[in-house]
């Protein structure tokens, strides 16, 4: 079983960093058919790159979003339908972009520590899959080029699920 290589990031833009960690994920994801594995692995990819506070994936199951792999402190295990930013992502099947999450109206709050959270919903064949959500501690912390490069991520997660 080979080691995972370290990722290289150069730590300069913030484009930068995401043209130089994409293709590293693809590579971290090629040669593993399981998706909780991929899915760990990538949480723990954007953790480190981007020091953010929480990194992570919930999985629809049945009505229910369901905590799925993370990087990060414990969190919530269960988001209902159209509830919080990860469930109102589900629902309208679009991503979520919350620079002050005390401004988001049902904004459920796993950390206090949260202060900004950007959430990308993954859709496979016009059905959600479940939704990526990255917190980070500081506000207005997420931009366009989050959403940019995460909508590009999230697109190839929903290749690889089968
Ligand atoms: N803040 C999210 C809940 C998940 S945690 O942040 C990890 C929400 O409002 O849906």
């Amino acid at each position: 079983m080979p080691m995972a290589e370290e990722l290289r990031i150069s730590n300069t833009s913030k484009v930068a960093m995401y043209e130089e960690l994409m293709p590293q994920i693809k590579s971290l994801i090629a040669g593993e058919p399981n998706l909780i594995a991929n899915l760990a692995n990538i949480a723990g990819a954007l953790k480190q790159t981007f020091n953010l506070w929480w990194v992570g994936f919930y999985l629809v199951d049945k009505q229910e979003l369901v905590l799925g792999p993370f990087q990060g402190p414990i969190a919530c295990t269960r988001i209902g339908y159209n509830k919080g930013v990860c469930g109102t992502a589900w629902a309208n099947a679009k991503t979520i972009l919350v620079p002050n999450v005390e401004e988001f109206p049902g904004h459920i709050a796993c950390s206090a520590a949260s202060k900004s959270e950007i959430v990308v919903p993954i859709i496979k064949d016009n059905t959600i899959f479940g939704v990526l959500d990255c917190d980070s501690e500081f506000l207005n912390h997420f931009d366009e080029t989050d959403r940019i490069y995460l909508e590009q991520l999230c697109d190839l997660i929903a290749k690889i699920i089968s």
